[in-house]
């Protein structure tokens, strides 16, 4: 049971296309945060939880998967999270930061693969109780910029000439479910996204261009605020696991 003298951490989420820089800001407000010595536990979806991980390794592989086993598969990714991970923490008083979150569905298989929004909508409610982020940082971009940062499959192709062999040919070749889909289905997620952040509270649209370190004070200004003046979250520095970022 939480304890219920005990502030709730804050919920903060990145979300944003491929190769859109998501997860270095992540992993730089969760820095920023231990230096004001406050703790903050990263996450990634799909991932963190070892069931996470083990769908992670299918999700993104091109194995035979229709369409509603995908959206399926992620929700059950995030329900295990959320259970595991994101509820018990929060009620402890720490901050999670979580990269990638219910958003991601709608952009992904909402928008870019067409799921009936009233779907995914009953799904993020049903696997998260209902729980949603204080604050969602998206950072957006031109589907081609993100894209060439990951490798398009012609870039890959020209980087990579003997096809047969090379190093880490398999995982390259196999992991890409995603990166490898059509410039429209990028564009989509896209669009996905930006409409997502207009019409919800709490979410923040910045410029992916920009420098890691502007960003990283843009994200800061909306965060700083957020952040309780004292809390027994705050207090002690000394468990390192509390600040591992997980996989
Ligand atoms: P990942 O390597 O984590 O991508 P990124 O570094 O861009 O976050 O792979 C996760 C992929 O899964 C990514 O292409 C987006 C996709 N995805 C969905 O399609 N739906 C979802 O609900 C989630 C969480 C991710």
């Amino acid at each position: 049971m939480p304890d219920a003298s005990v502030a709730k951490g804050l919920f903060l989420v990145f979300e944003g296309g491929e190769g859109s820089g998501k997860s270095t800001q992540a992993e730089r407000l969760q820095q920023r945060l231990a230096e004001k010595r406050h703790r903050a536990v990263l996450v990634r979806e799909p991932g963190t939880t070892t069931l996470g991980l083990y769908l992670r390794e299918y999700l993104k592989s091109k194995r035979p998967l229709i369409l509603e086993s995908e959206l399926l598969l992620f929700m059950a990714a995030r329900a295990q999270l959320v259970a595991e991970e994101i509820s018990p923490t929060l009620d402890k008083g720490i901050t999670v930061i979580a990269d990638r979150y219910a958003g991601s569905t709608v952009a992904y298989q909402g928008y870019g693969r067409g799921v009936g929004r009233e779907v995914i909508n009953y799904l993020n409610d049903y696997v998260t109780s209902g729980l949603y982020p204080d604050a969602t940082f998206l950072l957006d971009a031109d589907p081609s910029e993100g894209l060439e940062r990951v490798g398009t499959p012609q870039l890959r192709m020209a980087l990579m000439p003997d096809e047969t062999s090379g190093p880490g040919r398999d995982d390259d070749a196999e992991r890409r479910r995603f990166e490898d889909q059509s410039m429209p289905f990028h564009q989509r997620v896209r669009r996905g996204y930006l409409e997502l952040a207009k019409s919800t509270a709490g979410w923040h649209t910045l410029d992916a261009r920009l420098a890691i370190e502007e960003l990283e004070e843009q994200i800061w200004r909306v965060v700083a605020p957020l952040l309780p003046v004292s809390s027994p979250a705050q207090a002690s520095v000394d468990s390192p696991a509390l600040f591992s970022a997980k996989e």
